[in-house]
């Protein structure tokens, strides 16, 4: 990405975020907490993912993980898609609670992240406007945190990501403070989001409503991340299947040599 905001094309099927037996223990000794348990999964570019699981299981623990905010203790987080040395640029977090400047109005939070990655201030304004327009926010605009709902606040925090223009979008209970209307809206812009950036998108989540409204649902239980049935074995048989196929072209390759001597 340039500061012009021009930026490679990703194909699809590309691998943003790659979990190896992740694990996350807090502290150490006999209150060690293990948050996340030897997590493996993979957001390919374009997934649409709900991760659901009980306030405690770990949700937000593992999204942090998957940012790069925080390191695992066991295992690997890696990044093949994305960067190296920019995750921030590439990756966009919207958190459950408050997330925007209060001295701020709506748009100059918009820019601010544009700002720090370098682009001119008109162009960060301008931009930062567009992703409020591209939402439906721009009244919301010139607003300050404290004039704004919960739901509107959430909303502009979408609008933040959509401006920075991120390959992956991180949501950690984007609507666990709302009601169900504002709710809705905040799925809505979300959502729309992803769709105008061709961004994947993973939400956790405790709600159903809000999980129904993503094609993929993994699941969270005391630590253990648990894909759809069969995700993971599908996966390990279909790279037994290319490993076979392979190791039967080099089986054949090798006869052909040996006939050919
Ligand atoms: N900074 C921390 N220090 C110690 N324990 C923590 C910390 N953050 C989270 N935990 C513990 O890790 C577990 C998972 O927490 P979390 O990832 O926040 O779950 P969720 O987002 O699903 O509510 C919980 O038992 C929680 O108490
Ligand atoms: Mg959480």
């Amino acid at each position: 990405m340039t500061a012009n905001g021009t930026e490679t094309v990703t194909p699809g099927g590309e691998q943003l975020v790659v979990c190896t037996d992740a694990a996350r223990t807090y502290g150490t000794g006999p209150g060690a907490v293990v948050a996340v348990h030897g997590a493996s999964c993979a957001v390919t570019a374009g997934a649409g993912i709900a991760v659901v699981g009980p306030s405690g299981s770990g949700k937000s623990t593992l999204l942090h993980l998957m940012a790069g905010l925080d390191r695992p203790t066991a295992g690997r987080v890696a990044h093949p898609g994305l960067p190296e040395g920019s995750l921030p640029r590439h990756i966009g977090v919207v958190f459950q609670g408050p997330s925007l400047l209060p001295p701020l109005t709506a748009v100059e939070n918009v820019a601010l992240p544009l700002r720090i990655d370098g682009v001119a201030q008109a162009e960060a304004d301008a931009r930062a406007f567009a992703a409020l327009e591209e939402l439906g926010l721009e009244a919301l605009a010139s607003k300050l945190p404290d004039e704004l709902s919960a739901g509107q606040a959430q909303r502009v925090a979408v609008a933040r990501v959509l401006a920075r223009r991120p390959r992956l979008i991180l949501a950690d209970e984007p609507t666990g403070q709302l009601d169900r209307e504002s709710a809705g809206q905040v799925m809505g812009v979300l959502l729309a989001a992803a769709a105008t950036l061709g961004a994947a998108v993973l939400v956790s989540t405790h709600d159903m409503r809000v999980a129904d409204a993503l094609p993929t649902r993994w699941s969270m239980a005391d630590g253990r991340l648990v894909l759809p049935d069969g995700t993971a074995e599908e996966d390990r048989a279909e790279e037994d299947r290319a490993e076979e196929r392979l190791a039967g072209k080099r089986r054949a390759g090798e006869r052909q040599e040996r006939e050919a001597r």
